[in-house]
């Protein structure tokens, strides 16, 4: 085990922890299909930090999000949004905090075909029957350069669009921190780089905390700091990542045979 956990080096970085794992383990199946998806992880995610998480196919990024976005139970450990731990949470007080204070990308863009941009971005406001804060949803709009389409339905959207709705949705609702899992996976590299950009924006200049699993060293580029996996642990950490130093480690992993 390392001595130094990655992320939490309060002393280093001063910032709170938007959302932190410590010992986490997550274990699916039982028997001769049980899969040891997360091996105790020990990670925190500052606030207003964007952080890219790396690694192989299969080291558990996704599960590393699920757990602590709170949409896939933990098996030992904690999982914690901002002082919260979510162990401790009935299953409405977790949708709850699902609802309010976390907002997730998917690679599918998960929009509804028959509701509008707008009527997309608004949704989970709407299902929670809270009222969307006008100014915050014309600069999330605005931002996101989704001014001159909000009543365009998804198929009537470039692939790149779709995802800047699903961006402005998970971001509409002011949440603590956002997860996204290779949001920009169905992209080509021209929509991919607007996608990456906002966000990118969205953490500088709105604050925003975000967590992106991506295979890209070119997205990785865009975070603060990247988060390796590889068999359900954190082996490694990079901030000020550019795509060349992203590279460059993920070569160096691959002569040791940790990275496919
Ligand atoms: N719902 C599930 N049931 C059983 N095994 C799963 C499930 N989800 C993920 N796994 C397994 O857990 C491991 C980590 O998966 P995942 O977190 O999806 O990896 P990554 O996102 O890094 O590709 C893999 O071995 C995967 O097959
Ligand atoms: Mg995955």
């Amino acid at each position: 085990m390392s001595t130094t956990i990655p992320g939490d080096q309060t002393a280093a970085r001063p910032t709170a922890l938007a959302a932190r794992a410590t010992d986490l383990t997550k274990v699916y199946g039982a028997g001769e299909t049980r899969v040891l998806a997360l091996d105790g992880v020990t990670v925190g995610f500052g606030q207003a930090e964007f952080t890219a998480i790396m690694g192989p196919s299969g080291s558990g990024k996704s599960t590393l999000m699920h757990c602590l976005a709170g949409l896939d139970s933990i098996s030992a450990g904690s999982a914690r949004i901002g002082d919260t731990e979510l162990t401790s949470l009935k299953e409405k007080q977790l949708t709850q905090l699902r609802r309010d204070k976390i907002g997730f990308i998917f690679q599918a863009f998960n929009l509804l075909p028959t509701l509008n941009a707008l009527e997309n971005i608004t949704l989970p406001m709407d299902i929670a029957g809270r009222k969307p804060d006008q100014a915050w949803l014309d600069h999330v709009v605005e931002t996101v350069g989704l001014s001159g389409r909000l009543k365009h339905r998804p198929t009537e959207l470039s692939g790149g669009q779709q995802q800047r709705v699903a961006v402005a949705r998970a971001l509409a609702g002011k949440p603590a921190i956002v997860f996204a899992d290779e949001p920009t996976g169905n992209l080509d590299s021209r929509a991919g780089a607007e996608v990456l950009g906002f966000l990118r924006n969205s953490v500088s200049e709105m604050g925003q905390t975000v967590v992106m699993v991506t295979h890209d060293p070119v997205a990785a580029g865009y975070a603060d700091r990247v988060v390796f996996l590889a068999d359900g642990r954190t082996v490694d950490e990079m901030y000020g990542p550019t795509a060349e130093t992203v590279l460059d480690r993920m070569k160096a992993f691959d002569t040791k045979g940790r990275v496919s």
